[in-house]
């Protein structure tokens, strides 16, 4: 296989990415909390839902606009936030997945964990809308200037991710003797050495870290450190209600999964709903995002927006999430496998992918305008 811009789907953007990365930084990526049931199944639990579609609908102009957090979105697809994105493209990390998103049209959320800075960020994606997710500092000032920052920025959404209060137990990064930033050891010394252009790329870039609280002393600690120890546990739904309000703005609660917490995060003053499992990062065997849409949908109605994730590799899935009862989706690996494939070209490609999949399967489903798509289209599997 060539370069990013010739692969066909997803799959072979993931191969790329793995040909290029050291071991422990595709799994990193690839890999998901324990014996990856949740990791599997979210991707494969698509495949239990079948469509039926709509015959003789004239399909000659498709429109695949969404809104994502109040703003205008060209896709039912965005980015969603994941960190360090220099561990797999060092030079430029969450500046070409910036400018592949702000190219595409669609909307960018970066991780409180980002290696560039807001400001850079914003610069690159001048266009698009971008939201800011949100791990919460003890220390509470860390928090208050982030959102500030962001805000001046021209960030107009913030996400607060709740289903990572403690990190997840990846299994596949002890293995790998793996850290962020990575450490040499005997284990990974020889995992890098098998990838000399990333350790080249490595070598001439900044060192990899929270570029957004430079001066927070982290007394050492990699990442997983800073999410057990630095973040705080002790939060509840009465921080939710303090950080919405301090936010004033498009205000998401993301790894939400009942719908009794839905309506909870709706009383704490958030405007948007966001289930997701972190990718099956974080709880082993939980349930698929996709099973939980229409108890969720019911109980926030019609009106509210509701963000989905998990397992999304090709526009079918996108699709299926639409259906239903999710407003727009969220991609994390999909961009991530482009990024470390081919850079801003990687992800332009991903984008891409998923764009004409969404397009070309809303025409077969005589479905010209992705609002219109809903549950009467798609089937549960028999038998
Ligand atoms: C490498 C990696 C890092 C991530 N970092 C964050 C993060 O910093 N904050 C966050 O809210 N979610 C994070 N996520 C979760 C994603 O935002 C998203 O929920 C998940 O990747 C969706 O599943 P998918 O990768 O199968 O599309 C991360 C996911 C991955 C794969």
């Amino acid at each position: 296989m060539a370069g990013a811009a010739s692969a066909i789907n997803i799959s072979d953007l993931r191969e790329l990415a793995k040909r290029r990365l050291p071991r422990m930084v595709f799994d990193y990526i690839d890999g998901g909390a324990e014996d990856e049931m949740t990791l599997r199944r979210s991707v494969d639990r698509f495949d239990d839902f079948e469509w039926v579609w709509n015959s003789l609908v004239d399909v000659s102009e498709i429109n695949t606009a969404t809104r994502v957090m109040g703003q205008p979105n060209a896709q039912p697809f965005f980015v969603s936030p994941t960190a360090a994105s220099c561990l797999f493209h060092p030079r430029a990390g969450e500046l070409a997945t910036g400018r592949a998103a702000n190219a595409a049209g669609v909307a960018y959320s970066i991780s409180t964990l980002a290696s560039k800075s807001l400001e850079d960020i914003a610069a690159a994606a001048p266009d698009v809308p971008k939201f800011i997710q949100v791990y919460v500092w003890k220390d509470r000032g860390l928090v208050k200037d982030f959102l500030a920052r962001a805000k001046a920025a021209g960030f107009t959404g913030c996400i607060l991710t709740v289903d990572a209060v403690i990190a997840g137990n990846r299994e596949r990064d002890p293995r790998n003797g793996f850290s962020i930033p990575p450490s040499v050891n005997w284990k990974t010394a020889t995992q890098a050495l098998a990838r000399p252009g990333y350790l080249m790329d490595l070598a001439r870039s900044p060192a990899i870290a929270p570029a957004n609280f430079e001066g927070v002393d982290t007394g050492g600690r990699d990442v997983m450190g800073v999410i057990n120890e630095l973040f705080d546990r002790t939060m509840t739904w009465k921080d939710a209600e303090w950080m919405a309000q301090e936010w004033g703005g498009p205000f998401a609660i993301k790894g939400i999964s009942t719908a009794e917490d839905a309506r909870r995060a709706l009383d704490a003053g958030a405007s948007t709903v966001w289930l997701s499992n972190h990718g099956g990062r974080q709880i082993d065997t939980s349930v698929p995002v996709i099973d939980l849409l229409p108890e969720v949908r019911a109980a926030v109605g019609a009106g509210v927006e509701v963000i989905a994730d998990g397992g999304v590799r090709r526009g079918s899935h996108v699709l299926k999430l639409i259906a239903r009862g999710a407003s727009s989706v969220a991609l994390g690996r999909a961009c991530l496998y482009g990024l470390a494939a081919g850079g801003e070209a990687g992800v332009t490609r991903a984008l891409d992918i998923m764009a004409s999949d969404v397009e070309r399967l809303l025409g077969l489903l005589g479905i010209p305008d992705v609002s219109q798509l809903d549950e009467r289209l798609l089937r549960p599997r028999a038998g």
